[in-house]
C-alpha cells in the first residue's frame, strides 16, 4: 500500500442540498492526514441495463469503476427510502459489480465505510442494514463500528455544513476507524 491511502466516496443522493452529499464534504474535512478523498456523484450513471453492458460500460460508469478500482477504500454516505438504499445507489453498486473484460471486480475486496443522514429519528439506520447486505455478494468488507447514523440532519447542517460538534466527532472517528480498518486488511 502506498503511503498516501486513497478513498473513494459515493454519495446515494442526487439531490442539490442533499444532507448526505453535505456529509461527505465534512467528512472531507475531518479525514486523517495521509488520505487522498475524491467524491463521486452519480447523477451520470444509466440504469443498469445488460444489453448496453455487452457493448462495453458507459464512459460514466467507466469512470466510476476505475475510481474504486484505483482506492483503498470506499465511503458511502447513503439516505434511507422507505427503510432501504436509494435506487440510484444500488444501481450504481449493480455496475460496478460486474466484471471487465478481464474479469475485475472493482467492488470485490474493498474496505467500506458506511455512513448516512436522514431527517428522522433512525439515521438510515435500515437502509445501512440493506446495504451491508447488498455488500456481501460484491464482496466488500464493511466496517462495523464506529457507526454513523444521523438523525434530525435538518438540525445538524444548515447552508450545506455540518455543525453539530458531537456528530462530526462520531464521523471523525469512523474516518479514523476506516483507515485502520483499510491498513489492517491490507496486511
Ligand atoms: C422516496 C423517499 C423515501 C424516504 N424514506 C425514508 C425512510 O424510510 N426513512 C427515513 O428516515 N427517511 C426517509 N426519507 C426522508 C429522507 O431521510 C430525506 O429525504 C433525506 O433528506 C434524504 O437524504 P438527502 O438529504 O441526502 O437527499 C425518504 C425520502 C424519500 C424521497
Amino acid at each position: 500500500m502506498a503511503d498516501t491511502l486513497k478513498i473513494v466516496g459515493i454519495s446515494g443522493s442526487l439531490r442539490k442540498d442533499s444532507y448526505n452529499t453535505a456529509l461527505l464534504w465534512a467528512a472531507a474535512g475531518l479525514m486523517p492526514d495521509g488520505v487522498e478523498f475524491n467524491i463521486i456523484l452519480l447523477h451520470d450513471i444509466p440504469l443498469f441495463n445488460e444489453d448496453v453492458e455487452q457493448h462495453g460500460f458507459p464512459s460514466s460508469v467507466q469512470h466510476l469503476r476505475q475510481a474504486i478500482s484505483e482506492a483503498d477504500a470506499v465511503l458511502i454516505a447513503t439516505p434511507e427510502y422507505n427503510y432501504s438504499i436509494p435506487g440510484v445507489l444500488k444501481n450504481a453498486l449493480d455496475w460496478a459489480s460486474r466484471p471487465g473484460s478481464a474479469g475485475e471486480m472493482p467492488l470485490s475486496g474493498k474496505p467500506l465505510g458506511i455512513i448516512g443522514a436522514s431527517v428522522g429519528a433512525y439515521g438510515t439506520a435500515r437502509g445501512q442494514h440493506h446495504l451491508r447486505q447488498v455488500t456481501v455478494n460484491t464482496n466488500m468488507h464493511p466496517l462495523n463500528k464506529p457507526e454513523v447514523m444521523i438523525t434530525f440532519a435538518d438540525k445538524k447542517f444548515s447552508d450545506g455544513q455540518l455543525h453539530d460538534e458531537p456528530t462530526r466527532k462520531v464521523v471523525r472517528n469512523h474516518l479514523e476507524a476506516l483507515v485502520a480498518w483499510t491498513k489492517r486488511l491490507s496486511q
